[in-house]
């Protein structure tokens, strides 16, 4: 017998049918937001969300709000029928596929901007971005009416920034960050590999590579600003074309720092073969360091 299907739902009228009989039956929602294009990445994210007991959405929307690029919108792979077979026997109860007018009904006028969390790191390099991904993000809360909401933390300045939207805005949902999945050489999982040639290929897991090296250092505490250059160096010179940003951030708020003094994350967007990787790694707090 094949895995059950999730049902497809796209609707929001049914949608809201299917919650309000989960929750008079006393049951709780869990989201995991996709753009489609799955991976282990999002299914790692939908194990996590179905193994909380709660009952299980997915969705998938490509939102225009949050390209910034014209091309690369039109390139975003849409892949549904895949994404369906993919999610068949996780524990998925419905994938949300709502279209555009549903997310955008003409006249619509309200952006969600979380401050200060949405400047600099890819904020600098995607204007509007973050704007248009906290909007959709609202709203599929709203219309999930989620009480989790899964996350990865390969997108780290999302996950704070949502985090930091639930929060601001009273919204009952908690968001649970999970861990990035790795190829066995190291590259993060992403939609955006796939788009890699075989020789950008093997050249990807200098990024992750340097990243680790230079957050050992800073654990045992160095400082960062050369050890940055010098990573920049390196990350090029092992065939990447550009790093647009490295830099060593608080874990807890994304503040600037120059050593590992709190628990630090370092974050990096870097370009190979034409595509524009992220990735980012946990620094802990250097040993014997002040705050
Ligand atoms: O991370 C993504 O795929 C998207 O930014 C999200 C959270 C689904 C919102 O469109």
């Amino acid at each position: 017998m094949p895995p059950p299907p999730a049902e497809i739902v796209r609707p929001l009228p049914v949608l809201r049918e299917r919650v309000a009989a989960w929750r008079r039956a006393g049951q709780r929602v869990a989201v995991v937001p996709t753009m489609g294009a799955l991976h282990e990445g999002h299914l790692s994210l939908v194990r996590q969300a179905a193994a909380s007991g709660a009952r299980v959405i997915v969705t998938l929307f490509v939102n225009p709000k949050q390209f910034n690029n014209a091309a690369d919108l039109a390139a975003y792979p849409r892949t549904e029928r895949e994404d369906a077979a993919k999610l068949a026997g996780l524990g998925v109860d419905i994938l949300y596929v709502p279209d555009g007018e549903t997310m955008y009904p003409p006249g619509f006028a309200t952006m969600v901007t979380v401050e200060g969390l949405s400047e600099g790191l890819c904020g600098a390099y995607r204007p509007g971005h973050f704007a248009g991904m906290a909007t959709v993000v609202t709203k599929l809360f709203t219309q999930t009416t989620a009480d989790l909401a899964y996350f990865g933390e390969k997108d780290f300045q999302q996950l704070r920034i949502v985090q930091r939207l639930a929060r601001d805005l009273d919204l009952q949902v908690e968001v649970v960050g999970c861990a990035t999945v790795r190829e066995a050489d190291g590259l993060a999982m992403s939609s955006r590999n796939a788009r890699l040639s075989a020789e950008a290929r093997l050249a990807a897991p200098v990024l992750h590579a340097e990243m680790q090296r230079v957050a050992r250092a800073l654990e045992a505490g160095a400082e960062a600003r050369a050890l940055l250059a010098e990573a920049t160096q390196r990350i090029v010179a092992g065939g990447y074309q550009a790093v647009e940003y490295l830099e060593l951030r608080a874990e807890a708020d994304l503040a600037p720092q120059t050593r590992a003094a709190v628990p630090c994350r370092l974050l990096a967007a870097a370009w190979l073969g034409g595509v524009r990787l992220i990735d980012n790694v946990a620094v802990a707090r250097a040993a014997g360091s002040t705050a």
